[in-house]
């Protein structure tokens, strides 16, 4: 198979090279943003007299038919073209004949990839972003409901201090929030049009890389053409971007396998996003977060993958490069649709806040609301305090109720100080709502974030 660059050579490329060289089975991906990259550059080179107005009009013409002919599956991707951009260019010609030869004047496939690229990349940094407004608005929903709804706040998953379901949900609010800003700040700051960098050092041509820019939807033109054809940052970012959003969403859905069981019974999810067992007539497993715990793995996977491609490059291209696109593709597959079905999955799973409350009944979640009312009403310096609830939880432990349940006798003759209005301080939503600090998880508190949430959502 004669390829375009066969110019210097005499034996053409084995079968071998062809296969372990060629990307066009996953890069045909980015025809669109492809075909929309020479048809900038085409007007451009017309607006610069290089182009006349009869090859602009053939050339596209003739990239609106390759196009069609992409979308409707009749074209032909071969290994032999090696990659999009030469199946592509290879097609136009042998529709349009010599008026395609001329559309690579001025541009080299290493810009050309840098642009189909970059491009795809902001795209999906906004669609991700959008596509997590759309849990956020599911998990906000969800929150607003349960603000009154005890649920054990834990550390080292252990039962530690009374919360509302509201509050906890409203902690990877924030996450997500700042997921969403991590993914729009990189289309900021990545906006930047690579078309005209040529292969390394720009070109002679008298090119308007303004214009192009502007044609594509880029907010300016890159700087340095030797950086601009080697730097994959672009795509480093939205894997970062997506290994955070996807250790968040791991972090809630380890939560909700546990929150699953018979053990915590705090949700039940639906019937559409559970799965049985082929064995256990009775089991109904929570498959769903944890795929989406397991999917984390293969995301970060993309991310060290493609750090470790990049971290030897000497300037500029090199075909390492090309190893950017596959491990990109599937993240953001990955994160598409484990947006959607974390989404679909919280709005369709039961709470059960009667089991949260119960949970909260036993393990002394009020301990510190004694330590605080020793503090407050006895003037007792809080590590003593510290050391006098420690007495009383342990006699809590010895008969077997909760703190919140004592008899105040016990509680009097571990100090005498204490007297009888620290029932109150130990009742669990007392204790919730008595948490009044900014961002803490009073009720009237977590009303507030749920609100700012609203608001940002709202935007
Ligand atoms: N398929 C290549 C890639 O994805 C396109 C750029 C090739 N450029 C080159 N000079 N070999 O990186």
């Amino acid at each position: 198979m004669e390829k375009m660059w066969s110019g210097r050579f005499s034996a053409g490329a084995s079968n071998l090279l062809d296969e372990f060289n060629a990307s066009i089975m996953y890069d045909r991906k980015l025809y669109r943003e492809d075909i929309e990259g020479s048809l900038a550059h085409a007007k451009m080179l017309y607006k610069q007299g290089i182009l006349t107005q009869e090859e602009l009009k053939q050339i596209e013409n003739g990239l609106v038919q390759v196009r069609e002919e992409i979308e409707a599956g009749k074209f032909e991707w071969k290994i032999s073209d090696e990659d999009l951009h030469m199946g592509i260019e290879k097609r136009l010609t042998q529709i349009i004949g010599d008026a395609g030869k001329k559309l690579h004047t001025a541009r080299s496939r290493n810009d050309q990839v840098a642009v189909d690229f970059r491009r795809y990349v902001l795209r999906k940094n906004l669609e991700i972003s959008e596509a997590m407004k759309a849990l956020m608005e599911v998990v906000l929903d969800v929150a607003n409901k349960h603000t009154e709804t005890l649920i054990p706040g834990m550390t080292h998953l252990q039962h530690a201090q009374p919360i509302n379901f509201a509050f906890h949900l409203g902690a990877y609010l924030s996450m997500f929030k700042r997921d969403r800003e991590r993914f729009e700040s990189s289309y900021e700051r990545n906006n930047i049009s690579p078309l005209g960098c040529a292969a390394l050092a720009g070109t002679p041509h008298n090119v308007d890389r303004e214009y192009t820019a502007e044609l594509l939807g880029f907010e300016s033109v890159s700087v340095n053409c030797l950086d601009t054809v080697s730097d994959r940052d672009f795509a480093l970012e939205i894997l970062f971007n997506i290994s955070t959003m996807m250790m968040h969403i791991s972090r809630l859905s380890e939560e909700l396998v546990m929150w699953s069981s018979y053990e915590f019974g705090f949700v039940e999810l639906s019937d559409e996003y559970s799965t049985g067992s082929s064995i256990m007539p009775q089991k109904k497993n929570p498959d769903v977060p944890e795929l989406l715990r397991g999917k984390t793995g293969r995301v970060y996977g993309a991310l060290m993958g493609l750090l470790t491609v990049m971290k030897g490059l000497p300037l500029a291209y090199n075909k390492d490069t090309q190893e950017d696109k596959e491990g990109v593709f599937d993240a953001v597959a990955t994160a598409e649709i484990s947006l959607e079905i974390l989404k679909e999955a919280i709005k369709t799973m039961q709470v059960k806040p009667q089991n949260m409350e119960k949970a909260c009944a036993i393990g002394h979640l009020s301990a510190t609301d004694l330590a605080d009312y020793l503090v407050e009403k006895c003037d007792i310096p809080f590590r003593e305090a510290h050391f006098i609830t420690g007495r009383a939880v342990a006699k809590g432990e010895e008969l077997g109720v909760d703190l919140s349940k004592i008899d105040f006798k016990y509680l009097k003759e571990i100090d005498e100080r204490i007297s009888e209005d620290v029932m109150e301080y130990l009742g669990l939503r007392h204790s919730m709502n008595a948490r009044t600090s900014e961002g803490g998880t009073s009720s009237e508190r977590t009303k507030e974030q749920l609100a700012y949430f609203k608001n940002y959502l709202s935007r």
